[in-house]
């Protein structure tokens, strides 16, 4: 089973992802808990671009594209092929949702991923309105960065949204407490 938890920053994706993969083990399953970028030498060139200066885009996204490539080569694919739960924090739909926000296509950014890719059972899709994700992780730049920042999460949280009549799509209210958000994906996690 592979089950991909997304959304905006400020969601709470990652905790999310790391009780439901306990939860999982303690029902006895073989559970890889993984995210992306990952820390790979295409993942490690992304997160310095974050950091240090940002590459041009046209380049972001071709690293975005080889980083997962391996990904599912070294890890994803291998680990569904003997049975095991895969868990990723993010996917090729944040590709969608990031780059689409700031210009590309994505649907064509999609159907380049899904070239390789294998398309997710379930896909957890943490929805939260901007100012309370931007509350959330604090983010308080100056004021020109904050109003980009805003836009672009807006952008990103449409193209997330824009997913969710696909059947394997569950759009989860990221408002609601943490317990609450962990049993409505535990609910939606189908018994072995
Ligand atoms: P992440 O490591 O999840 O950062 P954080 O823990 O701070 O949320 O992701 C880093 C950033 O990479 C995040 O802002 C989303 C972005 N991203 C893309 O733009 N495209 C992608 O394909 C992926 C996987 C992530």
């Amino acid at each position: 089973m592979f089950i991909v938890i997304e959304g905006i920053d400020g969601t709470g994706k990652s905790t999310q992802a790391a009780r439901l993969a306990e939860w999982l083990r303690e029902q006895g399953r073989e559970v890889v808990l993984d995210f992306e970028p990952t820390r790979g030498p295409h993942g490690m060139k992304l997160r310095e671009s974050f950091t240090a200066g940002r590459l041009p885009a046209e380049e972001e996204l071709a690293l975005f594209l080889a980083d997962r490539e391996e990904h599912v080569a070294q890890v994803i694919a291998p680990s569904l092929a003997v049975g095991k739960v895969v868990i990723l924090d993010r996917y090729y739909f944040s590709n969608m949702a990031y780059q689409g926000a700031i210009g590309f296509d994505p649907q064509e950014i999609r159907r380049r991923n899904e070239a390789f890719a294998p398309v997710p059972d379930l896909l957890f899709i943490l929805d939260l309105d901007t100012d309370t994700a931007l509350a959330r992780i604090g983010g308080r730049g100056d004021e020109t960065n904050e109003f980009e920042k805003r836009e672009d999460l807006e952008r990103c949280r449409g193209i997330f949204l824009s997913l969710q009549n696909e059947p394997f799509v569950r759009v989860i209210d990221a408002s609601r407490s943490m317990d609450d958000v962990q049993e409505q994906l535990r609910r939606a996690v189908p018994a072995v």
